[in-house]
């Protein structure tokens, strides 16, 4: 049942308004004691000539009780409706309990496909930290919009082409070590191509040589094509082992190579449109009415850069998924880059441009230098988990030390303390690096929730087989409403994550529900001595249904629960 809509009916029969009108109109009080929904009569006031204050105090003389609102009480211009709590309790509850991990889920989306692309990572480049925003915001984001219906894509757009390949391949052909490109492939890599810029500094050669190498690889030349591959396949392989741990995965890893023969059409469209201009021998499209630089299509040289790519890469996806969205998570660093793009694909009149989204992201800093790494100063970020996995083992071992499964549950808890810390604020600002809150079991963490969730499950197990005796009418106390009350915002907090791109409104959704439940756990006995049998199995009832949405929220967040810990 809809309470919301049945409450706009009401109010609507009350005052004669439209439906679809009140229904816009209501809005949840700040305050429990202020009722379950309030309607603001300010609105009311010109049409009727009465103050608001006035209109509230007829409304709620001429309201009359039933079976699922049960009073209707007038506080200033607001008339503040409050449930039945009982009857609320029961449908909420019984909601919850028959829809399990599908409870809050919604057709809203009408399958309409949503393309979400995250994580890309560089090839043969360190996969860092700053990664980890991108690929923790999109893997949530991708699981959002699947909760509500949308048929979502994820797309990896590996940054595998480019010039820095034929600097790499001369590298290795210098100085390239099999056996320890066997043992660290990204880490050694990373190394020659380092001492490659050294070296060039010295002997600019070595340039002239990677620019030849670059040509030959796209031109499909065997030798550098086979070691382009082999350093695609060690890095995919090395970013492949963190997906796994973080069990995020995509649908396709088509990345900058893959639009490489794709743009001479691009190029083709944007000069037959009358788009390109030439600046310092580059063919540019100029976007002065934005007040924005020129987007380059074609160096000098004619080579094709990031930009044209990327546009290769829209116009392919709008062609083989037909999108409604087409989410790039990508740092708030490349803004320009998404407003230029975006703005040339507008001007060649590409209309399916508009459900092109940049969704962007601030930066992780680190206060505390202290962040062990076997990589110097570029924080890998699966360094960064796996000292997470381990710090949360010894945090276990010295709390529980008879747990039987410590490295599990210390994993899906370290994991999930990494994962939490990026999706807890707003995307755009940004992240201090801190162990200790991250691994703060009280604070706002993941291993709070988890561990909240774990005391759920550790009760409904230590309860066993429970009879139905219940009665939703012996659990109405203002600790267990309001937690019915939250747990019936679930899908609302998840809207709203959708509408704003932004996973932290479910994160504070799921924080607070944590919080709630432990305070309903001090105030409100489940298994003690002298409990009525309705009473501790309604509460029973309860701590299920908090257990079943505190799962189905991490889920959307990545976060995997634990049974105890
Ligand atoms: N590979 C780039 C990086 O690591 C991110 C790619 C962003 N996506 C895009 N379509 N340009 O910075």
């Amino acid at each position: 049942m809809d309470y919301k809509e049945y409450t706009a009916k009401k109010i609507s029969e009350l005052c004669g308004m439209e439906f679809e009108e009140a229904v816009r109109l209501t809005e949840i009080p700040p305050e429990q004691k202020l009722g379950d929904l309030a309607f603001p009569c300010f609105s009311l006031a010109k049409t009727l000539r009465k103050a608001p204050q006035l209109i509230a105090k007829e409304l709620s003389e001429k309201f009359s009780e039933d079976k699922y609102i049960q009073k209707a009480e007038a506080v200033g211009g607001y008339l503040n409706f409050f449930y039945n709590r009982a009857e609320f309790t029961k449908d909420v509850i019984e909601n919850i309990l028959k829809n399990g991990e599908n409870y809050g889920k919604s057709d809203f989306g009408g399958e309409k496909t949503v393309l979400v692309e995250y994580s890309s990572p560089n090839i043969a480049k360190p996969f860092h930290i700053g990664h980890l925003f991108t690929t923790a915001l999109g893997h949530s984001l991708a699981r959002i919009y699947e909760f509500l219906g949308y048929n979502v894509k994820r797309l990896n757009h590996l940054g595998d082409w480019g010039t820095q390949f034929g600097k790499l391949i001369c590298a290795y052909k210098l100085w390239g070590d099999d056996e320890a490109i066997e043992k660290d492939a990204i880490g050694e890599l990373l190394k020659i191509y380092v001492k490659f810029h050294e070296e060039a500094e010295k002997n600019p050669e070595l340039e002239v040589t990677a620019r030849e190498h670059f040509k030959r690889l796209e031109d499909g030349e065997k030798e550098e094509t086979e070691l382009w591959q082999k350093f695609r396949d060690l890095s995919l392989k090395e970013f492949k082992r963190v997906y796994d741990m973080l069990g995020v995965d995509f649908d396709s890893y088509n990345g900058e190579s893959f639009y490489s023969d794709k743009m001479p059409e691009v190029v083709e469209i944007l000069r037959e449109k009358n788009l390109l201009s030439e600046s310092d021998g580059a063919q540019v499209v100029d976007l002065s009415e934005l007040n924005i630089p020129p987007c380059i299509i074609l160096k000098s040289d004619g080579a094709t850069i990031y930009a044209t790519r990327d546009i290769a890469a829209a116009l392919y996806r709008h062609r083989t998924y037909d999108f409604y969205k087409n989410i790039y998570v990508v740092g708030t660093a490349q803004a320009l880059h998404f407003q230029q793009i975006f703005a040339v694909m507008k001007k060649a009149g590409w209309e399916w441009s508009d459900g092109c989204q940049h969704v962007n992201f601030g930066l992780v800093k680190f206060p505390d230098k202290k962040l062990s790494t076997r990589h110097g100063d570029v924080v890998f970020l699966e360094d960064v988990l796996n000292e997470s996995v381990s710090k949360t083992l010894e945090i276990i071992t010295e709390n529980t030390p008879l747990m039987e499964n410590k490295e599990e549950v210390a994993k899906k808890v370290g994991i999930g303390a990494v994962l939490y810390t990026f999706l807890k604020n707003s995307r755009e600002k940004d992240i201090v690096f801190s162990w200790d809150s991250m691994l703060d079991f009280d604070g706002e963490s993941a291993p709070y929730v988890q561990y909240s969730y774990a005391r759920g499950r550790s009760i409904l197990r230590r309860a066993g087989d429970r009879n139905k005796n219940v009665d939703f009418s012996v659990v109405t106390s203002d600790d267990e409403y309001a937690l019915v009350s939250m747990l019936a915002g679930f899908s609302d907090a998840v809207m709203l994550a959708a509408e704003k791109n932004e996973p932290f409104y479910v994160n504070r959704y799921v924080t607070n529900l944590a919080r709630q439940f432990n305070k309903f756990y001090v105030s409100c006995p489940i298994l003690k001595d002298g409990i009525p049998e309705e009473v501790k199995n309604t509460r029973l009832e309860l701590v299920d249904a908090v257990c079943t949405v505190i799962k189905s929220a991490l889920y959307l967040l990545g976060i995997e629960t634990v049974e105890s810990m």
